[in-house]
Parts: C-alpha cells; sequence; structure tokens
C-alpha cells in the first residue's frame, strides 16, 4: 500500500465522474473548434470549461478565461505579453521557477529591471514591502498565491491593493491555490494563472489564465498561429479567447477541466479549504512533537496551504523521502522543487526539503501513519 503526500505536484487520480466523462468522449469523434460545423461540440466543452472556471475564481465574463498547457505557459504568455523595454517588475522571494526563469531571462535580456521582494523565512511577507520597491517605471507585480515550497498563503490582497494604488499590474499564480482557496479574480488581479493537474484535479498538461476586462488590450499575444477566425489577416485577432488561444487546443484536458472544477463547484471551496485546514493543523500539531523535525514554513494552519516542508535533523533530504518510500510506501518530494528563491528565503538551499502536500484523497489515517513513520526514523 502506498500513501501519497506530494499533491503540490499533483493529483495522482482523476475523479470517478471525471474520469467517466473523458472515457466518453474518448469513444467520440474529436474536432477542431472553429474550423468545421461539427466542431461546435469541441467549442461546447471549452465554454462550459470556461464558464465553470470563470466561476470558481470569480471572473466575470467567461470568454476572459484562456487554457493553455498549464501555469507555466500561462505565466510565460502573460508575463511577457504585459512588459516592455525599460519596466520595472516586481516578485516575491518564493516564486517557482515558472515565474522566476521567465522573469530572469528577460532581465538578462536587457528588456525589464527585476527586484525580488524579500519575504520572511517562513515565506510570509509584510505588504509594506511592495510599497517600498514601487518605482516610476514599475509596471508589474507577480505573485504565487501560495508558496510550493512552505506553502504560506501570501497576503495577495493587500499587496495587490498597493500595487493598483501605483498603477501598477497585478499576476496571480494560483497554481497551488486554485480549487482549494476562494479568491475572486475581479476584486484584486488583474491576470490569475492556474494549473490544470494540482487542486483543480484536471488532466496534466492543461491550465490557462484568465485577465481582466482592461488587460485583453493591454496585453500582446506572445504566441500566435492559426485560430480558425479572421484568417485573412497576419495579426490575432482582437476578440476573446480567440486572441490568445491559437493553434489547436488540448480538448481533453479542457474537459477534464470542465468536470473536475464543476465537481468541485458542487463541493464548495470552503468545505475543501476546511477539510485540508483540518488535515494541516493535524500533520503540523504532530510534527512538533517530534524533536528530530524542523518545520520550515509558518505553523499557523490558517496561513498555509496543505504543504509542509520539513527538515530531519542528521539526515540528508533525499534520504528521508527515500527511507519513507522504501520503508513506508510514502510518496514525498525532497529536493528544491523548482523553486530555488523559496529555498533560499527559509535558508534550505542547496540541500532542499522534505515536502509533504495533502488533496482530495488524504485521509486522516494517512496523516497519523506519516507522523508514525516519520517518529520511527
Ligand atoms: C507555484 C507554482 N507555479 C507554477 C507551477 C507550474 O505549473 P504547471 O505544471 O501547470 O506548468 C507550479 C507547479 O509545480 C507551481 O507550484
Amino acid at each position: 500500500m502506498t500513501i501519497y503526500a506530494n499533491y503540490a505536484a499533483t493529483t495522482p487520480a482523476l475523479s470517478p465522474a471525471v474520469s467517466g466523462e473523458l472515457r466518453e468522449y474518448l469513444g467520440g469523434t474529436h474536432l477542431n473548434a472553429g474550423r468545421n460545423f461539427e466542431g461546435l461540440e469541441t467549442g461546447a466543452i471549452a465554454l462550459r470549461a470556461r464558464r465553470a472556471v470563470g466561476k470558481l475564481f470569480g471572473v466575470a465574463d467567461p470568454l476572459r478565461v484562456l487554457f493553455s498547457s498549464g501555469a507555466t505557459q500561462s505565466l510565460n504568455m502573460v508575463i511577457n505579453g504585459l512588459v516592455r523595454p525599460g519596466d520595472h517588475v516586481l516578485a516575491t522571494g518564493v516564486e517557482h521557477n515558472a515565474t522566476a526563469r521567465p522573469l530572469d531571462l528577460l532581465r538578462k535580456s536587457g528588456v525589464i529591471e527585476l527586484d525580488w521582494l524579500r519575504c520572511r523565512p517562513d515565506g510570509s511577507l509584510d505588504p509594506g514591502t511592495v510599497r517600498n520597491a514601487i518605482r516610476k517605471n514599475t509596471k508589474l507585480l507577480v505573485m504565487t498565491h501560495a508558496s510550493n515550497v512552505l506553502g504560506t498563503i501570501l497576503p495577495v490582497t493587500e499587496c495587490f491593493r498597493i500595487a493598483h494604488e501605483y498603477g501598477v499590474l497585478t499576476i496571480l499564480d494560483m497554481a497551488q491555490t486554485g480549487g482549494v482557496l476562494p479568491f475572486i479574480m475581479e476584486d484584486y488581479a488583474d491576470v490569475i494563472v492556474f494549473a490544470g493537474h494540482k487542486g483543480l484535479g484536471a488532466l496534466a498538461g492543461g491550465g490557462g489564465f484568465a485577465v481582466g476586462e482592461s488587460i485583453a488590450e493591454r496585453m500582446r499575444p506572445w504566441i500566435s498561429g492559426g485560430t480558425g477566425s479572421v484568417s485573412h489577416s497576419l495579426d490575432m485577432p482582437e476578440f476573446m479567447p480567440d486572441r490568445f488561444e491559437p493553434g489547436t487546443q488540448n480538448t481533453i484536458g479542457i474537459l477534464s477541466l470542465a468536470a473536475s472544477v464543476e465537481e468541485i463547484l458542487s463541493a464548495g471551496v470552503e468545505k475543501i479549504r476546511e477539510r485540508e485546514r483540518g488535515h494541516t493543523a493535524r500533520f503540523i500539531a504532530g510534527l512538533r512533537e517530534i524533536k528530530k523535525i524542523h518545520v520550515c514554513g509558518t505553523l499557523d494552519p490558517d496561513r498555509c496551504v496543505s504543504v509542509v516542508s520539513v527538515e530531519v535533523r542528521g539526515y540528508d533530504a533525499g534520504e528521508v523521502s527515500r527511507l519513507l518510500f522504501e520503508n513506508h510506501g510514502i510518496i514525498t518530494r525532497s529536493g528544491l522543487h523548482c523553486s530555488p528563491l523559496a529555498h533560499k528565503t527559509a535558508g534550505t538551499f542547496p540541500g532542499g526539503t522534505v515536502r509533504f502536500s495533502f488533496g482530495s484523497g488524504t485521509t486522516e489515517a494517512e496523516i497519523e501513519a506519516i507522523l508514525e513513520a516519520l517518529d520511527s526514523l
């Protein structure tokens, strides 16, 4: 028997209802949306997904919900679509490489100036840091909603309010919080980015982003190509969603998103959050009883998602992961978790940590079994 504690990387199984719907789809015909009459059904799948995702994230117009291969592609598209030469960009000291690498590439290429906002070692951030870092040419603030290493939830609403006071645009990376923490895009963020395969419970290789009303005009399409519309022109269409969805879309991934997000909506994000908070609270309380363990993020379950990184004194992180798997069948992820910035913030670079993350399939019994296994190391 295995215990899966790596939901921050991916949710390992689709729900029975979602996989049932996908099986049915796979038995039928598959056509391109917007390329022929029969493809109308494919367009309807996308619209269904846009409606569900739009409702989940508080996006007023479903046509402003766009699909891509995931959070990484989306972050590249929105960052590159919004910045212009000479812009100054801010991002936090706990960003995933999906944000950090495209930003640093733009900095190294001489396109932007870039500053990392310093977070506290537990991953938290003082919103005042944003005000102090804003300059005349600051264009963009990019923030992860919760660190994928420490689990700490960032004060995004306060930070974005400050950014907007200065006319700075805001991008929120919801890869770790989609389907887990409630958030209304129209109230706070100009752009949100989501991954399909984590808290949203959809297939890997899908995800996307949503943009505020005024952003669609300000953002350049960073990827362009055929859309089946305005084909006489070499320019991308002005209208949504075609402007940001060139090429053939990942219809089965989009269908999985529609079905899984509808499930999340009927379960209620608040209820999901409450359940995950309970798991995190019990896990952190249990970890505090084990002397050789140091919890790297916040100890307050109200201030984190179900992602907990630890160091085990006397052990290398990779060794702990291996022992947990070989002796107890527990699947974790050790190392730097694609976020060297977060580990530098936490003081765990370059050794890394062992990360435990819980999700829809996690049970209380599994949490107890993991605690026992750690205690027996
Ligand atoms: C905070 C954060 N941002 C972005 C990503 C990248 O997501 P995707 O796999 O959809 O490209 C991840 C995935 O680990 C993440 O945790």
